[in-house]
């Protein structure tokens, strides 16, 4: 299992600091949180910041991008650093293209789906993703209570995994704190996403460790 901080809760005024902490502190991944202000409601990050982090840390650069036609930036992220690319299935008419152009660029491609996306619209193209990420809360923000009818969408893509035999890990991200977190590790889930929840704490490390032991203690 593998803890991955968001750093839309982090300190923009100094990302690489507070890239270094939790990375010192036990993380697995950098998630970072790409929004275009029109899939959602909210402007974030683009590749340059990718670019700029990247020497900053060995850890995987895991780049969540919500926005409208992901093709568009798929290119500018990898060139950037990304290691995971991860697009929303309500972004594109085109989702297998666009993760075809993923893998391309030799980065891992991932498929996100939204707490309204059932598991139905991307089972077509499951046997071609190295990662699902079942959002937990609506995207856009940080700090929003984790939607509990999202586990079952977890549950099913577990137990797709083992029926097809397939390879993606199972990514969550919304909400997740030490009390959401074991319900999702038991459903399946190998990678959590956590912004307020650790950046938010006094002490990043004990966050961290917190969140991986309510994950094991399921
Ligand atoms: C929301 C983002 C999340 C966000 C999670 O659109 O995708 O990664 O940072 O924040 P928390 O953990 O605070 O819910
Ligand atoms: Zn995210």
């Amino acid at each position: 299992m593998m803890i991955a901080p968001s750093i839309l809760s982090a300190d923009f005024a100094n990302l690489a600091h507070d890239v270094k902490l939790v990375e010192e502190a036990g993380a697995g991944y950098i998630h970072i949180d790409a929004m275009d202000g029109q899939f959602v409601d909210n402007l974030t990050f683009g590749p340059n910041v990718v670019k700029a982090l990247r020497p900053h840390t060995k850890l995987p650069l895991d780049c969540h991008l919500m926005v409208e036609n992901p093709e568009k930036l798929i290119p500018a992220f990898a060139k950037a650093g990304a290691d995971i690319i991860s697009i929303h299935v309500e972004a594109t008419k085109h989702i297998h293209g666009a993760l075809q152009m993923i893998k391309q660029e030799n980065v891992s491609a991932g498929v996100v789906i939204n707490p309204g996306t059932p598991v139905s619209a991307i089972e077509p193209i499951l046997s071609e993703v190295d990662l699902v990420l079942v959002m937990t809360v609506n995207p856009g923000f940080g700090g929003q209570s984790f939607i509990e009818s999202t586990v079952a969408k977890i549950e099913t893509l577990n137990q797709l995994r083992k029926d097809k035999n397939y390879h993606y890990l199972i990514e969550v991200d919304g909400g997740i704190t030490d009390e959401t977190i074991g319900q999702c590790s038991k459903a399946g889930a190998d990678v959590f996403v956590a912004g307020s929840y650790v950046y938010g704490a006094k002490d990043i490390k004990k966050a961290i460790q917190s969140l991986k032991d309510a994950a094991q203690h399921e």
